[in-house]
Protein backbone atom coordinates (compact mmCIF):
# COMPACT_ATOMS: atom_id res chain seq x y z
CA UNK A 1 0.00 0.00 0.00
CA UNK A 2 1.66 3.69 -0.95
CA UNK A 3 0.39 5.09 2.17
CA UNK A 4 3.44 2.29 4.03
CA UNK A 5 6.03 4.06 2.14
CA UNK A 6 7.73 6.78 4.53
CA UNK A 7 8.99 9.30 2.39
CA UNK A 8 11.66 10.45 4.96
CA UNK A 9 14.89 12.41 4.92
CA UNK A 10 17.54 13.58 7.41
CA UNK A 11 16.45 17.29 6.46
CA UNK A 12 12.94 16.94 6.64
CA UNK A 13 13.55 15.15 10.07
CA UNK A 14 16.11 18.43 10.95
CA UNK A 15 12.96 20.75 10.10
CA UNK A 16 10.17 19.14 11.66
CA UNK A 17 12.51 18.94 15.06
CA UNK A 18 13.56 22.71 14.34
CA UNK A 19 9.38 23.46 14.25
CA UNK A 20 8.69 21.73 17.53
CA UNK A 21 11.36 23.39 18.72
CA UNK A 22 10.37 26.79 17.96
CA UNK A 23 6.70 26.11 18.44
CA UNK A 24 7.64 24.51 21.89
CA UNK A 25 6.61 27.63 24.00
CA UNK A 26 3.13 28.50 22.35
CA UNK A 27 2.12 24.53 21.50
CA UNK A 28 -0.46 24.10 24.80
CA UNK A 29 -2.23 27.53 24.02
CA UNK A 30 -2.41 26.74 20.08
CA UNK A 31 -5.95 27.95 18.80
CA UNK A 32 -7.37 28.15 22.36
CA UNK A 33 -5.94 25.13 23.95
CA UNK A 34 -7.19 22.68 20.96
CA UNK A 35 -4.14 19.95 21.58
CA UNK A 36 -5.20 19.81 24.95
CA UNK A 37 -8.78 18.78 24.22
CA UNK A 38 -8.05 16.25 21.71
CA UNK A 39 -5.23 14.91 24.72
CA UNK A 40 -8.24 14.28 27.10
CA UNK A 41 -10.37 12.63 24.61
CA UNK A 42 -7.73 10.33 23.37
CA UNK A 43 -6.80 9.16 27.26
CA UNK A 44 -10.34 8.64 28.08
CA UNK A 45 -10.36 6.69 24.92
CA UNK A 46 -7.41 4.84 25.94
CA UNK A 47 -8.65 4.48 29.37
CA UNK A 48 -5.51 4.17 31.85
CA UNK A 49 -6.05 1.68 34.82
CA UNK A 50 -3.97 1.52 37.72
CA UNK A 51 -0.96 0.25 38.10
CA UNK A 52 -0.43 0.02 34.02
CA UNK A 53 3.14 0.96 32.44
CA UNK A 54 2.09 3.55 29.65
CA UNK A 55 4.70 4.62 26.96
CA UNK A 56 3.72 8.20 24.85
CA UNK A 57 5.35 8.18 21.97
CA UNK A 58 5.75 11.58 20.08
CA UNK A 59 4.71 13.18 23.36
CA UNK A 60 5.65 16.75 22.81
CA UNK A 61 4.78 18.87 25.97
CA UNK A 62 3.44 16.29 27.59
CA UNK A 63 -0.02 16.63 27.02
CA UNK A 64 -1.18 13.06 27.02
CA UNK A 65 1.43 11.59 29.06
CA UNK A 66 0.00 14.26 32.42
CA UNK A 67 -2.71 13.19 31.81
CA UNK A 68 -2.24 9.48 32.57
CA UNK A 69 -0.29 9.68 35.04
CA UNK A 70 -2.53 10.09 38.08
CA UNK A 71 -4.63 7.68 36.38
CA UNK A 72 -1.99 4.70 36.26
CA UNK A 73 -0.50 5.93 39.86
CA UNK A 74 1.25 4.10 41.02
CA UNK A 75 2.26 2.64 37.77
CA UNK A 76 4.75 4.89 35.46
CA UNK A 77 4.17 7.18 32.16
CA UNK A 78 7.28 7.41 30.03
CA UNK A 79 7.05 10.00 27.36
CA UNK A 80 9.85 10.14 24.17
CA UNK A 81 10.18 12.71 21.73
CA UNK A 82 12.96 14.30 19.69
CA UNK A 83 12.50 17.75 20.51
CA UNK A 84 14.46 19.28 23.60
CA UNK A 85 12.17 22.39 24.05
CA UNK A 86 9.18 20.17 23.76
CA UNK A 87 10.34 18.19 26.07
CA UNK A 88 12.06 20.45 29.02
CA UNK A 89 7.85 22.16 28.95
CA UNK A 90 6.90 18.75 29.41
CA UNK A 91 9.10 17.94 32.45
CA UNK A 92 8.77 21.73 34.10
CA UNK A 93 5.19 20.36 34.87
CA UNK A 94 6.48 17.79 38.37
CA UNK A 95 4.64 14.57 37.91
CA UNK A 96 6.03 11.89 40.35
CA UNK A 97 5.47 8.86 38.55
CA UNK A 98 6.12 10.27 34.75
CA UNK A 99 9.97 10.76 32.96
CA UNK A 100 10.58 12.63 30.11
CA UNK A 101 13.60 11.29 27.54
CA UNK A 102 14.77 12.32 24.16
CA UNK A 103 14.57 8.91 21.98
CA UNK A 104 12.71 8.49 18.05
CA UNK A 105 9.91 6.49 17.51
CA UNK A 106 11.45 4.44 15.48
CA UNK A 107 14.41 3.28 17.52
CA UNK A 108 12.68 2.52 20.79
CA UNK A 109 15.23 1.15 23.69
CA UNK A 110 12.46 -0.57 25.03
CA UNK A 111 12.30 -4.24 26.64
CA UNK A 112 9.38 -6.07 24.00
CA UNK A 113 6.40 -6.79 25.86
CA UNK A 114 7.08 -4.18 28.41
CA UNK A 115 4.28 -2.06 28.14
CA UNK A 116 0.28 -2.17 28.79
CA UNK A 117 -0.79 0.92 27.07
CA UNK A 118 0.67 3.09 24.13
CA UNK A 119 -0.61 6.38 23.40
CA UNK A 120 0.43 8.59 20.18
CA UNK A 121 -1.44 11.62 20.48
CA UNK A 122 -1.06 13.88 17.36
CA UNK A 123 2.37 12.31 16.65
CA UNK A 124 1.67 9.54 13.67
CA UNK A 125 1.79 11.71 10.48
CA UNK A 126 4.88 13.26 11.35
CA UNK A 127 7.25 10.45 12.38
CA UNK A 128 10.14 9.97 9.48
CA UNK A 129 9.21 6.06 9.02
CA UNK A 130 5.65 5.61 10.53
CA UNK A 131 4.98 2.35 9.85
CA UNK A 132 7.95 1.13 11.75
CA UNK A 133 6.69 3.72 14.60
CA UNK A 134 3.25 1.24 14.54
CA UNK A 135 5.84 -2.08 14.47
CA UNK A 136 7.95 -0.52 17.65
CA UNK A 137 4.46 0.36 19.18
CA UNK A 138 3.65 -3.57 18.72
CA UNK A 139 6.90 -4.65 19.72
CA UNK A 140 7.07 -2.99 23.40
CA UNK A 141 3.42 -3.87 24.04
CA UNK A 142 2.85 -6.99 26.06
CA UNK A 143 0.26 -9.36 24.18
CA UNK A 144 -3.07 -7.92 24.45
CA UNK A 145 -1.65 -4.31 25.11
CA UNK A 146 -3.44 -1.39 23.95
CA UNK A 147 -2.06 1.57 21.24
CA UNK A 148 -4.42 4.52 21.47
CA UNK A 149 -3.71 6.86 18.44
CA UNK A 150 -4.97 10.17 17.48
CA UNK A 151 -4.66 12.10 13.73
CA UNK A 152 -5.90 15.07 12.26
CA UNK A 153 -7.92 14.47 9.84
CA UNK A 154 -7.21 16.44 7.07
CA UNK A 155 -10.31 16.22 4.42
CA UNK A 156 -12.89 18.16 6.69
CA UNK A 157 -10.99 21.20 6.28
CA UNK A 158 -12.63 24.53 5.17
CA UNK A 159 -12.99 26.04 1.87
CA UNK A 160 -10.69 28.81 3.69
CA UNK A 161 -8.09 26.54 5.02
CA UNK A 162 -8.05 24.63 1.59
CA UNK A 163 -7.23 28.06 0.09
CA UNK A 164 -4.45 29.17 1.77
CA UNK A 165 -2.74 25.88 2.18
CA UNK A 166 -2.44 25.61 -1.30
CA UNK A 167 -1.92 29.26 -1.80
CA UNK A 168 1.49 28.56 0.29
CA UNK A 169 4.01 26.39 -2.28
CA UNK A 170 3.45 29.20 -4.85
CA UNK A 171 4.09 31.62 -1.87
CA UNK A 172 7.14 30.27 -0.89
CA UNK A 173 8.69 29.74 -4.48
CA UNK A 174 7.88 33.35 -4.42
CA UNK A 175 10.40 33.77 -1.62
CA UNK A 176 12.82 31.38 -3.00
CA UNK A 177 12.16 29.12 -0.42
CA UNK A 178 12.56 25.62 -0.92
CA UNK A 179 11.48 24.03 2.29
CA UNK A 180 11.05 20.20 2.59
CA UNK A 181 7.32 17.86 2.84
CA UNK A 182 6.73 14.93 3.71
CA UNK A 183 4.52 13.15 0.61
CA UNK A 184 0.76 13.89 0.46
CA UNK A 185 -0.61 10.53 1.46
CA UNK A 186 0.49 11.59 5.11
CA UNK A 187 -2.59 13.97 5.25
CA UNK A 188 -5.09 10.77 4.48
CA UNK A 189 -4.23 9.32 7.89
CA UNK A 190 -6.35 10.62 9.73
CA UNK A 191 -9.06 9.27 7.64
CA UNK A 192 -12.05 7.35 9.51
CA UNK A 193 -11.01 4.08 6.74
CA UNK A 194 -6.66 4.60 6.44
CA UNK A 195 -5.86 4.59 10.69
CA UNK A 196 -7.61 1.02 11.12
CA UNK A 197 -5.43 -0.22 7.89
CA UNK A 198 -2.39 1.20 9.36
CA UNK A 199 -2.92 -0.16 12.30
CA UNK A 200 -4.55 -3.24 11.20
CA UNK A 201 -1.11 -3.68 8.90
CA UNK A 202 1.01 -3.39 11.97
CA UNK A 203 -0.23 -6.00 13.61
CA UNK A 204 -3.03 -4.01 15.59
CA UNK A 205 -6.81 -5.32 15.63
CA UNK A 206 -9.06 -2.11 16.58
CA UNK A 207 -11.54 -2.21 18.81
CA UNK A 208 -12.75 1.21 18.56
CA UNK A 209 -13.00 4.32 15.69
CA UNK A 210 -14.49 8.07 16.69
CA UNK A 211 -14.15 11.28 15.59
CA UNK A 212 -13.80 14.82 17.20
CA UNK A 213 -14.89 17.88 14.85
CA UNK A 214 -14.24 21.31 16.15
CA UNK A 215 -13.97 24.86 14.46
CA UNK A 216 -13.79 28.31 14.67
CA UNK A 217 -13.30 31.76 12.97
CA UNK A 218 -10.45 34.05 12.74
CA UNK A 219 -11.46 38.11 13.57
CA UNK A 220 -9.39 38.85 10.21
CA UNK A 221 -6.33 37.98 7.98
CA UNK A 222 -4.18 38.86 10.86
CA UNK A 223 -5.37 36.71 13.04
CA UNK A 224 -5.70 34.02 10.38
CA UNK A 225 -2.10 33.86 9.25
CA UNK A 226 -0.68 33.93 13.00
CA UNK A 227 -2.92 30.95 13.72
CA UNK A 228 -2.23 28.91 10.27
CA UNK A 229 1.81 29.49 11.10
CA UNK A 230 1.20 27.00 14.32
CA UNK A 231 -0.43 24.54 12.23
CA UNK A 232 2.69 22.84 10.69
CA UNK A 233 6.36 23.34 9.44
CA UNK A 234 5.55 24.52 6.07
CA UNK A 235 3.08 27.46 6.73
CA UNK A 236 5.30 28.07 10.20
CA UNK A 237 8.53 28.56 8.45
CA UNK A 238 7.17 30.91 5.15
CA UNK A 239 5.61 33.00 7.65
CA UNK A 240 7.67 33.62 9.94
CA UNK A 241 10.38 34.21 6.96
CA UNK A 242 8.41 37.29 5.70
CA UNK A 243 10.11 40.56 6.81
CA UNK A 244 6.82 43.13 7.81
CA UNK A 245 6.55 44.55 4.22
CA UNK A 246 5.87 40.75 2.67
CA UNK A 247 3.84 39.70 5.93
CA UNK A 248 1.96 42.63 5.24
CA UNK A 249 1.33 41.54 1.37
CA UNK A 250 0.37 38.03 2.51
CA UNK A 251 -2.59 39.59 4.65
CA UNK A 252 -3.66 41.78 1.76
CA UNK A 253 -4.10 38.14 -0.14
CA UNK A 254 -5.57 36.10 2.64
CA UNK A 255 -8.41 39.08 2.85
CA UNK A 256 -8.17 38.78 -1.30
CA UNK A 257 -8.88 35.23 -1.03
CA UNK A 258 -11.63 35.17 1.78
CA UNK A 259 -13.67 37.71 0.05
CA UNK A 260 -13.11 35.24 -3.33
CA UNK A 261 -14.49 32.74 -1.07
CA UNK A 262 -18.35 34.27 -1.88
CA UNK A 263 -19.82 34.14 0.98
CA UNK A 264 -18.85 36.31 3.98
CA UNK A 265 -19.88 33.62 6.58
CA UNK A 266 -17.06 31.39 4.97
CA UNK A 267 -14.30 33.66 5.20
CA UNK A 268 -11.78 32.84 7.89
CA UNK A 269 -13.56 29.99 9.44
CA UNK A 270 -11.58 26.39 9.80
CA UNK A 271 -11.74 23.10 11.12
CA UNK A 272 -10.06 21.37 13.70
CA UNK A 273 -11.03 17.48 13.21
CA UNK A 274 -9.40 14.16 14.09
CA UNK A 275 -9.76 10.67 14.10
CA UNK A 276 -8.98 8.95 17.38
CA UNK A 277 -8.55 4.75 17.58
CA UNK A 278 -7.86 2.31 19.80
CA UNK A 279 -5.99 -0.98 19.22
CA UNK A 280 -5.29 -4.24 20.73
CA UNK A 281 -2.07 -5.78 20.30
CA UNK A 282 -2.58 -9.12 18.46
C1 LIG B 1 1.91 17.50 17.19
S1 LIG B 1 3.07 17.06 18.42
C2 LIG B 1 2.09 16.04 19.50
C3 LIG B 1 2.45 16.22 20.96
C4 LIG B 1 1.54 15.48 21.95
N1 LIG B 1 1.59 14.06 21.78
C5 LIG B 1 0.11 15.96 21.89
O1 LIG B 1 -0.79 15.10 21.87
O2 LIG B 1 -0.13 17.17 21.92
C6 LIG B 1 4.07 15.85 17.58
C7 LIG B 1 5.35 15.51 18.34
O3 LIG B 1 6.01 14.40 17.69
C8 LIG B 1 7.41 14.61 17.85
N2 LIG B 1 8.13 13.79 16.86
C9 LIG B 1 8.22 13.98 15.52
N3 LIG B 1 8.94 13.00 14.96
C10 LIG B 1 9.31 12.16 15.95
C11 LIG B 1 10.04 10.94 15.99
N4 LIG B 1 10.51 10.39 14.87
N5 LIG B 1 10.24 10.35 17.20
C12 LIG B 1 9.73 10.90 18.33
N6 LIG B 1 9.02 12.05 18.36
C13 LIG B 1 8.81 12.67 17.18
C14 LIG B 1 7.58 16.10 17.65
O4 LIG B 1 8.81 16.57 18.15
C15 LIG B 1 6.36 16.64 18.41
O5 LIG B 1 6.66 16.97 19.73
Amino acid sequence: MALMNPDSSDEMVDHLVDFFDRIAPVYDTWAGGQHARVAGRLVDLAAPIKHELVLDVGTGTGLVAHLVAPRVSPGLVMGIDLSENMLSIARAHKTKNVQFVGMAAEHLVFRPGMFDLVTMGEALAYFADPMTALAEANRVLRPGGRLAVSCQRRSLSTRAQDLFFQGLAPLARRHYLSLPRYSSDRSRFGEPDVLPQLLGAAGFDVTRVTEMVTGGRAKDARDWTELMAGAGPLPFTLIRSLGPRYRDELEAEVEAAMASLGDPDDAFRYHHSYVLAVATKR
